[in-house]
């Protein structure tokens, strides 16, 4: 080469390079790398597209990715491969009534989260450790923010953040006024235990007779939602939690009443659905302390879990396993 063509060669080099630094500075892949600060600490916490998955291919096995987030009618109108379980691992005997509610439901996953190219999730538990824990800012930042059951948001924002992606419910659980826990495009996801908790969305949503028996706790007979805001989730994530975080025994359902709590499932969905999982107010006082409440919001005690059919040191060492491979990390205590 002569000194001239060397010249010209690097030139070519130095503007490639120069484009290339241009692209990548306004493509924003840099927005990814400095938003997150875990409070108490000054690392930043970077979205890696695909960690969870990583992580949950390491607790769940890998195909478990492969099964929809929420339950859609094609998969059940042509008689696909029936379920092996019933409620609340399966569907087996619940098909009739799951079709009806599918008909008036959706199941699409929405386009803010689908365009998304890092799923950043926070699973917001009930526990009292978010009293007074000022997280509700850092909250309102994660892409999605996973509430449970009847957990309040109105007069606890600064404490639980006032952003709500995901709900899970049942309908012992549903909120009597959802508007005001929710925000206007929350998607409520029902987990089904039994097979009345179909029939009780089928009929609160159509207009039906409703139904009044069955239930442990009476749910609500009006319900002012948005049939395009509920999801039927797929069993197969509690069946999953069940079995490989708490190793319940899955078959005798029937006889076994022990299941997983909604958070635990809720992480277990979270590892499925983001790329990043922080969980804020999970865990629960110590079996001694009879005088703790144990959620942020309400007045009661360990006592008011027995009979409740989950074992929360079970979950407890289920979390802290998950917490000390990486695969979640805690905004409070745990
Ligand atoms: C899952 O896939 C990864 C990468 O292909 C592999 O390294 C790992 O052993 C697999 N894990 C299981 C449980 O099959
Ligand atoms: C929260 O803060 C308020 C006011 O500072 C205080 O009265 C209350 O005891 C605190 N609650 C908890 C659970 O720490
Ligand atoms: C709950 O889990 C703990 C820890 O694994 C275990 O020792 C205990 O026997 C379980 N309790 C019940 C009622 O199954
Ligand atoms: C997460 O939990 C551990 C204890 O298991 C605790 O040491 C740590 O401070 C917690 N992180 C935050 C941000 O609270």
């Amino acid at each position: 080469m002569t000194s001239k063509s060397r010249c010209r060669f690097l030139a070519m080099l130095a503007l490639v390079f120069v484009v290339v630094m241009v692209w990548y500075s306004i493509s924003g892949e840099d927005t990814y790398f400095d938003l997150f600060y875990l409070p108490n600490s000054e690392k930043k916490e970077p979205c890696f597209q695909g960690e969870a998955e990583r992580q949950a291919s390491k607790i769940f096995g890998n195909h478990s990715r492969e099964q929809p987030i929420f339950l859609q009618l094609k998969d059940y109108f042509w008689e696909k491969i029936p379920s092996t379980y019933e409620l609340p691992f399966g569907t087996k005997g619940s098909e009739d009534l799951l079709l009806r509610v599918l008909a008036i439901t959706s199941y699409s996953i929405p386009e803010s989260i689908q365009s998304l190219r890092c799923r950043r999730c926070v699973v917001v538990g009930n526990g009292h450790r978010l009293r007074n824990s000022s997280l509700g800012s850092i909250i309102n930042k994660y892409d999605v923010v996973i509430r449970l059951n009847n957990a309040p948001v109105a007069g606890y924002e600064a404490d639980v953040g006032s952003k709500t992606t995901i709900r899970l419910f049942y309908p012992e659980s549903a909120h009597f006024d959802p508007k005001i826990e929710n925000n206007p495009d929350t998607l409520l996801v029902l987990v089904a235990f039994k097979a009345m908790d179909f029939h009780w969305i089928e009929t609160i949503l159509s207009d039906k007779k409703r139904v009044r028996k069955g239930f442990w706790k009476q749910p609500p007979l009006i319900w002012d939602v948005n049939p395009k805001q509920i999801r039927i989730l797929n069993p197969f994530f509690m069946e999953i939690a069940a079995d490989k975080l708490l190793s319940l025994p899955i078959q005798q359902s029937r006889k076994i009443k022990q299941k997983p709590t909604t958070g635990l499932l809720a992480i277990t969905l979270a590892l499925h659905l983001c790329d990043l999982v922080h969980i804020a107010g999970f865990g629960y006082p110590d079996a001694y302390n009879k005088k703790q409440t144990i959620h942020y919001y309400e007045q009661i005690t360990l006592k008011s879990m027995a009979g409740s059919g989950h074992n929360v040191s079970q979950e407890a060492l289920a979390i802290k396993r998950m917490l000390e491979m990486g695969a979640v990390k805690n905004l409070t205590y745990f």
